[in-house]
């Protein structure tokens, strides 16, 4: 067995303010941090200097790039915007490509409807395939999630807990295998 860490950071879909998206996030920055021999980091698109005035790799972010080079698997954490993902989360992904192949993505919908944002994940699914990620086949979904935390962000139903963790599981088994794969498999 590899002893060697993963690393899976979860990126925050969207620079909203206000956004119920980040207690999410956390959630589940926290929830990865818990899980034996795995990193994580919270990488918030607001923070990202991306321009909006060009598009694709011609205006990576060395800081995102580098991590997305470094990561064995993704949490993406999506609202949904009109049964759709947000503009900004598309600039921030479509900025790397080469960083992401044969690599483990997990999505995260949340919607303030009954969804669950469902629509976003579907949504998302061709965008991931395109840029080489290999999605697996949990997702966790918040619905309602205005009455899912707290205002200090505490989550208040820990039903919740129990998705998160076979999400993670299946991610961990995903980011391993694939990184097992990216160096011994030949391509
Ligand atoms: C432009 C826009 C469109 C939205 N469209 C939907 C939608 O299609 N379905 C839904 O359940 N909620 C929709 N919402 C509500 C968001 O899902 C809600 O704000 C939720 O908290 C997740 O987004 P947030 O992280 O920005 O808060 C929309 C919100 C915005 C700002």
């Amino acid at each position: 067995m590899d002893a060697r860490p993963l690393y899976i950071p979860v990126v925050l879909g969207t620079a909203r303010k206000g956004r119920m998206s980040a207690h999410v996030a956390r959630l589940l920055t926290t929830e990865i941090s818990k899980q034996a021999a795995v990193q994580t980091d919270l990488i918030d698109i607001c923070n990202l200097p991306l321009p909006t005035n060009d598009a694709g790799e011609g205006i990576k972010d060395s800081g995102f790039s580098s991590k997305m080079d470094r990561a064995d698997g993704l949490v993406i954490v999506a609202p949904e915007y009109n049964h759709g993902y947000s503009g900004l989360l598309k600039h921030v992904l479509d900025s790397c490509l080469k960083e992401y192949i044969h690599k483990a993505v997990g999505i995260v919908g949340v919607s303030a409807g009954p969804f669950g944002g469902s629509r976003v994940v579907e949504n998302l699914l061709p965008v991931m395939r395109e840029l080489g990620l290999v999605t697996i086949f949990w997702d966790v979904n918040f619905s309602a999630v205005q009455n899912c935390f707290n205002p200090g962000g505490e989550l208040l139903d820990s039903a919740y807990l129990r998705r998160v963790d076979k999400f993670l599981k299946e991610l961990i088994w995903m980011s391993r295998t694939l990184r097992y794969g990216r160096e011994n498999v030949a391509s």
